[in-house]
């Protein structure tokens, strides 16, 4: 990880770890205010959100969301379906909340690779996390959601920045924490960005002074066979599975989108030997590339040891409601659930570990945000524990959650930006 991110900066596109600019130059301050839009899409839902900085790192930021599900077909559909759906749905929230827009600043979440020339300019180069919509890759993301606005009639929001989340991520923790320099996600997908002296960035045009954010998309690290010592069948299939087979292949082995699928592929080998749910009608788990999710793996996981409640209850929805679980499947799906998260975080503390030696850094704060990293019981936990071992027991680190990262960040770049403008 260390040498795909080093190549990744010196030498533009040749290597899996992008490291893109991200345009992001100063950290807040922590006195930005005022009302701001943000938007959030990377995940399954989306959401929009109204935030009020109150001009002080003491004062929690005031915010109010809505979620809104991404149907499937528009996940696949057309890239400008998509952002229809995103200004309509923007509409409706104003309406609901009962707030004009004219004028207000607006901050776009968007948690895909992107190559950016300035702060509100993005190019996104491909779809990751099971998003296909066409006619977007090689497109301007925050042109196309000016169309939508303005096609709903809301064409006087100013989309002022667009940022991945894993900069949101680091951008709100720094609020408070002037000393964190990591952002990180595990959600759906898998990512780190980090703060970068601007001489060792060769993507940016010209010669920039001082700091910017680099978003690594490290999910992608593996794509040059980096990782193919440790790969399994079972990760191969997968990842041929999915819609974007040989690519993300770090990320596969690490995040929500994959974790369920990779247990349930160890099931049905356990059951094709014989070795599980003996008697047990195994037709959803079969059939349902999608029966078993991340969210089952965090289920089982969170039963007190020796007991099976929360597994029973996980497996009636995967395999069906008049299913019943012996007491030893139910040890045994939690071997393989533990195992699977388990790799998950030695994979990922290995690479921080990569990007942590590189940073150099006497007393890390890593910001962190993520369904897994928040549903998972023990995620954190052995994640550090890891990261002590490789960088050893003297190297001072702290990951801290960074709630509402992507949001919030947003809406701080708006601000940011908005002031600049003016
Ligand atoms: C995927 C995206 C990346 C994002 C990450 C976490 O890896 O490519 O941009 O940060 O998921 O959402």
């Amino acid at each position: 990880m260390s040498l795909a991110l080093e190549q990744g900066l010196s030498r533009p596109g040749s290597s899996s770890v992008r490291c893109l600019p991200t345009f992001v130059r100063h950290m807040p301050s922590g006195k930005e205010q005022g009302k701001y839009l943000a938007l959030d899409l990377g995940g399954t839902n989306f959401r929009v959100m109204v935030v009020e900085l109150l001009g002080s790192p003491q004062k929690q930021p005031l915010i109010t969301v809505r979620k809104y599900p991404i149907p499937v077909a528009v996940m696949s559909g057309s890239g400008e379906e998509l952002f229809d759906h995103i200004a309509l749905c923007m509409l409706r929230f104003l309406s609901e909340i009962q707030l004009h827009p004219e004028n207000m600043a607006l901050g776009f979440t968007f948690s895909f690779p992107c190559e950016q020339s300035k702060l509100n300019s993005a190019t996104l180069t491909q779809w990751t996390k099971g998003f296909s919509c066409s006619g977007m890759v090689g497109e301007d993301v925050c042109a196309l959601l000016r169309r939508s606005l303005d096609k709903q009639g809301l064409g006087g929001i100013k989309v002022c920045a667009l940022l991945n989340d894993t900069t949101g991520c680091l951008l709100s923790c720094s609020l408070r924490e002037s000393r964190c320099q990591v952002g990180l996600i595990v959600g759906t997908g898998c990512n780190a960005c980090y703060v970068e002296n601007c001489r060792n960035i060769k993507a940016i045009p010209g010669e920039l002074e001082g700091d910017m954010i680099v978003n690594t998309e490290w999910g992608a690290f593996g794509e040059k066979g980096e990782m193919d010592f440790i790969r399994t069948k079972w990760d191969r299939v997968v990842d041929q599975a999915s819609i974007n087979p040989g690519q993300q292949i770090f990320e596969k082995m690490i995040s929500g989108m994959y974790l369920g699928a990779l247990v349930r592929q160890v099931l049905l080998e356990l059951v094709a030997q014989g070795l599980l749910f003996q008697g047990v009608n195994c037709q959803r788990l079969t059939l349902c590339q999608d029966s078993f999710e991340t969210r089952h793996i965090c289920e089982v996981e969170n039963d007190p040891l020796g007991e099976n409640d929360r597994c029973r209850m996980a497996m009636r929805e995967v395999l069906g409601h008049n299913q019943v679980i012996s007491p030893l499947d139910c040890y045994a799906i939690r071997l393989v659930c533990e195992e699977i998260s388990r790799r998950a975080c030695m994979v990922l503390a290995a690479g921080l570990a990569g990007l942590l030696r590189r940073l150099n850094l006497k007393d890390a704060v890593i910001a962190v945000d993520g369904t897994l990293i928040r549903c998972h019981p023990l995620f954190t936990l052995i994640m550090a524990k890891k990261i002590t071992q490789l960088m050893g027991k003297g190297y001072k680190f702290e990951l801290r959650l960074a709630r509402d990262g992507s949001g919030l960040g947003a809406a701080i770049m708006a601000a940011v930006q908005a002031n600049r403008d003016e």
